[in-house]
């Protein structure tokens, strides 16, 4: 189903019989620096034209009632008693987002919301960080309030770690924030500052999704964070007041390995190796060195299947697939991780070939189909119009 704003406003219109604003965030792939943002380290995501909209008009009082067009169902608030914590159900996200608002100081007026969304869900492409960005944006444009967008990836992903139960990074929040058409973004997650990085107009991003559901909140995902802090805790012994992995050379951590339990020292080696890609991997896209980048790429989904111990059989399937085919510069998992989306770089003219090879390849090996989408990097969060 492809809903365009317009369709979003005469839905608004007929439930809520007023015209709305109508707020969008894209969901993101990630082209590389897959768990290194809750270590103040790099990562280079792209938002995506898959996105979450919003349509939203103030009212009166201080209820919000929110009706999802993908699930087809309400749900009503009072912003003044808001439900204390989640219910493992969608709106956990919307309340995650009004309570952190209000708890930055902000105050909002009630208001009645339409969302609808093309980013799949549960395939490592950040359909919740859309979710929660696009809700903000509507919220504070029918507050008054400014769109300070990295302010409000900071509360979103507030919203995560302390409301939903997922210990994120800030990535998937910032990127859906602050996106750029045309590039991806080299983030540092410590400064929060970020520099633009080109996509060449002859290169592609192929998203292949093995279709196997990843489920963060509370899982895997918070253990490979805790292992990363264990790491710093004990490396922090030898190597002086360490905040991060961030501070930690791969050199160094090859140093003290032999202090390090064997599966602490992959998780942190896969970190500052990852790191060190992230970088590797902007110098040659703005060089023009795509064959570096690739090889970053490839040599970070290696990293994530062997030292962090997150990709899947099926996702491993797909990466090298993708890595056999002339004009596919590299291919990684994308995302958190135990399932979801692998990203390819490749030329345009290698497209159609990549694309079928993937399709054939993953339905001879395991059974199953795989959904391919080529994208162009998209804009952060804005109003559409109507
Ligand atoms: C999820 C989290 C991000 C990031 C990635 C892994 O998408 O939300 O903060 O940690 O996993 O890179």
């Amino acid at each position: 189903m492809s809903v365009q704003a317009r369709d979003l406003a005469v839905e608004f219109a007929h439930r809520f019989g007023r015209a709305p604003t109508v707020s969008r965030a894209p969901g993101r792939v990630n082209l590389i620096g897959e768990h290194t943002d809750y270590n103040d380290g790099f990562v280079m995501p792209a938002a995506l034209e898959f996105a979450t909209l919003t349509a939203a008009s103030a009212r009166p009082d201080r209820r919000l009632a929110v009706y999802s067009m993908i699930m087809d169902e309400t749900r009503e608030f009072d912003l003044d008693a808001p439900p204390r914590g989640p219910s493992g159900d969608w709106s956990d996200y919307v309340i995650g987002v009004v309570l952190m608002l209000e708890r930055s100081g902000l105050t909002l007026s009630g208001a009645d919301l339409v969302i609808w969304s093309d980013v799949p869900i549960g395939a490592g492409l950040s359909s919740s960080a859309a979710l929660e960005v696009s809700v903000a944006h509507a919220l504070l444009t029918q507050s008054d309030l400014p769109f300070d967008p990295i302010k409000v990836a900071l509360i979103c992903q507030r919203a995560e770690n302390d409301f939903v139960g997922m210990r994120c990074g800030v990535m998937d929040q910032y990127i859906a924030c602050c996106g750029v058409a045309g590039h991806a973004l080299l983030i540092d997650c410590r400064s929060l500052a970020s520099r633009h990085v080109a996509i060449a107009p002859n290169l592609r991003l192929l998203i292949a999704n093995s279709g196997v559901r990843h489920q963060h909140a509370g899982g895997e995902y918070n253990l490979r964070r805790e292992a990363c802090e264990e790491g710093v805790r004990l490396l922090s012994r030898y190597l002086g007041p360490i905040k991060a992995l961030r501070d930690v050379t791969p050199e160094q951590l090859e140093a003290k390995r032999r202090k390090l339990p064997e599966l602490i020292y992959r998780r942190c080696r896969h970190i500052v190796t990852e790191n060190a890609r992230v970088l590797e991997a902007e110098r040659a896209l703005n060089a023009g060195d795509f064959v570096a980048c690739g090889r970053a790429m490839n040599a970070s989904h290696e990293s994530m299947q062997n030292d962090f111990e997150i990709t899947c059989p099926e996702v491993d399937m797909l990466a090298g697939l993708a890595q056999t085919v002339k004009g596919v510069y590299g291919s990684r998992m994308t995302g958190g991780g135990f399932g979801g989306c692998t990203v390819s770089l490749l030329e345009a003219s290698a497209v159609d070939k990549a694309s079928q090879i993937l399709t054939d390849g993953y339905r001879i090996a395991t059974g199953l189909d795989t959904d391919i989408f080529v994208c162009g990097p998209s804009d952060g969060a804005g109003l559409i119009p109507v």
